[in-house]
This record gives C-alpha cells, sequence and structure tokens, in this order.
C-alpha cells in the first residue's frame, strides 16, 4: 500500500513538526560547504508554509554523541535556511522544554523555527519514549522529509510517530520513487559502481544487488579485498582479511546469477597515501608488495568505461580510488565524465561520490542525485527503512 505524504493531509491552522536532514558538511570552523541538504528540503518546507501551517523543523548535525557541541549548533543552519527560504526562521536553543514550548506555541501560521541539534540529546539516538514524547508535543502532525536519516530509529525519526499521524515530505517522497524505481522495474542492463574504502560497507547492497543488475563495477580500495580474494597480489593496498571469504562467496554466486563483476586491471600505486609521493601505474599483477594501490589506471577506465556504454540504469555509490588526493583522483574524475556524457538514468547516492560530481560541476547532469548515503544503501539492500516503516497507509 501507499504511504501517505504531506500532501495528503489538511494542514491550514495546523503546526507541523516536521524532521529534516540538515546534516551539511562544515569545515574546521563549522561553516557550511555544501547547503545541498538545507536546498533540497525546500519544496516541503514552502508547502507547509503555503497552506498556513505553523512549522517546527528539527535534525541532527554531525555526531555530538549527546553533548553539547558548539560548533555543531544549529545557529549558521537557520541562518543559511533564512537566506534560502527569504523569510525569518526562529533559531531555538534547545530542542524541548518550558521555552521551546512557548515559542512554539506562539508561532502563527507560516512561520517558522527551527529546534537545536537533536543529537545534543543522547535520547535521540537511543529513541527514548519520553524524549520523543516530549518532541512530539511540539506539533499536531509529523512529516518526516529526512530521507537521509530515514535508516536510523532515532526519537526524531521513529519515537514521534508513536504520539503523532506520521507521514512522507515532498523529498522523501521523491526518493522512495526514485530509488523504488531501481528497485522494481529499472531498464536493463542495469550497472552498480561501488567504490569505497571498506567491503564491510558494501556488502549489504552487493548481495542484493547482484539479484537486480547485469553489470557490477568495484572500485576503490575495496576492490583489494576482492582481488586478493582472486589470489591477486595487491601488496600493501587496503584488504579486510575478514571479508575475504565473503567476497569470494559473492564473486562465484554473481556468476550463478548472470551478474557480470569487473575489478581494476590496472592500477595507479604509491608507496603510501600521500600527496607528493611519486606514483607508477602497474598491471593488473604487478603491484610491488612495498606499494599500495589507490587509484584505477588507464586500462581500466577504459574497460569500466566501456561498461558504463552498455548500461541504461546506473546506480554509483562511492569513489574510485582515494580521491582527495589530487594523484590519485583521476579515476573517480574520468568516471564522472563519462556518466555525466552518456544516455543512461544515473542515480548517485553517498556523500563522496555527490562531492567528486560537484567538484567537476557535474552534478546537474545526472538524473538523480539523491540525499542519502548509508539510507540508499540500506534502501537498495532491501531493507524498509525504519523512518519509513511509520509513515500512515493510504486508505484506497
Ligand atoms: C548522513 O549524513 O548519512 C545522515 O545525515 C545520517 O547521519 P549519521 O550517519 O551520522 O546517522
Amino acid at each position: 500500500m501507499a504511504k501517505m505524504s504531506v500532501e495528503d493531509l489538511e494542514l491550514k491552522g495546523k503546526r507541523v513538526l516536521m524532521r529534516v536532514d540538515f546534516n551539511v558538511s562544515l569545515d574546521k570552523e563549522g561553516n557550511i560547504t555544501d547547503d545541498t541538504r538545507i536546498r533540497a528540503a525546500l519544496p516541503t518546507i514552502r508547502y507547509v508554509l503555503d497552506q498556513r501551517a505553523s512549522l517546527v523543523l528539527m535534525s541532527h548535525l554531525g555526531r555530538p554523541k549527546g553533548k553539547v557541541i558548539e560548533n555543531l549548533m544549529m545557529d549558521k543552519v537557520a541562518r543559511r535556511l533564512e537566506k534560502l527560504l527569504g523569510q525569518k526562521v526562529l533559531k531555538l536553543n534547545d530542542c524541548v522544554g518550558p521555552s521551546v514550548s512557548e515559542a512554539v506555541h506562539k508561532l502563527k501560521a507560516g512561520e517558522v523555527a527551527l529546534l537545536e541539534n537533536t543529537r545534543f540529546y543522547q535520547e535521540e539516538t537511543s529513541n527514548d519514549p519520553e524524549f520523543s514524547r516530549q518532541l512530539a508535543e511540539l506539533g499536531d502532525v509529523f512529516v518526516n522529509d529526512a530521507f537521509g536519516t530515514a535508516h536510523r530509529a532515532h526519537a526524531s525519526t521513529v519515537g514521534v510517530a508513536n504520539y503523532l499521524p506520521a507521514v512522507a515530505g515532498l523529498l522523501m517522497m521523491r526518493e522512495l520513487e526514485i530509488l523504488g524505481g531501481l528497485l522494481a522495474h529499472p531498464k536493463v542492463p542495469f550497472l552498480a559502481i561501488l567504490g569505497g574504502a571498506k567491503v564491510s560497507d558494501k556488502l549489504g547492497v552487493l548481495k542484493s544487488l547482484i539479484h537486480k543488475c547485469q553489470f557490477i563495477i568495484i572500485g576503490g580500495a575495496m576492490a583489494y579485498t576482492f582481488l586478493e580474494a582472486r589470489k591477486i597480489p595487491v601488496g600493501k593496498s587496503l584488504v579486510e582479511p575478514e571479508w575475504l571469504e565473503e567476497a569470494q562467496r559473492l564473486l562465484e554466486e554473481s556468476t550463478k546469477k548472470g551478474c557480470q563483476i569487473y575489478l581494476p586491471s590496472d592500477h595507479v600505486i604509491a608507496q603510501e597515501a600521500r600527496e607528493g609521493l611519486k606514483t607508477k601505474i602497474v598491471g593488473e599483477r604487478d603491484i610491488p608488495s612495498d606499494y599500495m594501490a589507490l587509484d584505477i589506471g588507464p586500462r581500466t577506465i577504459q574497460m569500466f568505461n566501456q561498461v558504463i556504454d552498455k548500461a541504461a540504469t546506473i546506480f554509483w555509490n562511492g569513489p574510485l580510488g582515494m580521491f582527495e588526493i589530487e594523484a590519485f583522483a583521476g579515476g573517480t574524475r574520468a568516471i564522472a565524465k563519462k556518466l555525466a556524457s552518456g544516455k543512461a538514468t544515473v542515480v548517485v547516492g553517498g556523500g563522496d561520490s555527490v562531492a567528486a560530481l560537484k567538484r567537476e560541476k557535474l552534478a546537474e547532469k545526472m538524473t538523480h542525485i539523491s540525499t542519502g548515503g548509508g539510507a540508499s544503501l540500506e534502501f537498495l539492500e532491501g531493507k524498509e527503512l525504519p523512518g519509513v516503516a511509520v509513515f500512515k497507509e493510504k486508505s484506497i
């Protein structure tokens, strides 16, 4: 049955408690370096305000683990939202308590308040019932637009739904529709490109995608656990020994399922993962024992490009090399450019791949950039996300 969205409710005169994912990237001083997630929530925020409801926004920022951390206060987020929205945003200094309650109850239709970082309370991540109840008192209905945090069963994503009717925001609906479409009816051939450091982070999604995809490209440091599982010498490259057997099983299983897995066939190597060291390009089996692979080589790029050319639908998560260091950014950049120039439906999830696309100014060339990293992976694993499970069902 379909989930209810904010558009299915009569909001006029109501106070809407809305969870957003304003977990934006910050620099060392706590300045916002990327406000995509704030922009992504604007359509739902505007919709609620246009319905003549008042709006109480809540979000986490970073991982303060139940402590108040100055750089993780929501003030800068509130100022940025104010600028993007073009209206005043009342920043509150707490999430619950009498002063918050009073301020929220004074809001008029069309006005917005933003609570302090929900993770300043450890009760947030422990999904504490009393904290959830106190949050829920701030609204008449609960709208969750935080797709990026929908895989967390926290007080502000799940707990409040025990006390208020819960519906999805517009961004949440769009994410569910697009990612759901990838699982339910992707145009084939369907290709997944998975990179990043750890096999352990991607194993769940890999297990699911070998049943859905015709092709899977594996790059980034995680590829070296797979190469080692294939008995290919990988030198000092990052390998997770505890996942070798699982990687081997996955390679065998994918062949049985008719899903072809592609791994790097040449490598950019160095003695350490540092800027300024001499790099070399070597063949598949030529990584010396005192070197590590840090990016895919030109032959691999060519091979991956040929696979990309065959695909009608592509999901990309994770860089293909250590792209934070310029000497090892070439593979990720080449793949990003290739994806931008093709005709396939391309959905990208995950902070690092999105950051790489933005750096190349290619983000707008993708069909959809998901605001969820971990959430998009868990969704594609086929799990029902806890933040989605709580939405009311439509009766027809
Ligand atoms: C994210 O950035 O993926 C979400 O905001 C969730 O953050 P978390 O991984 O700290 O729960």
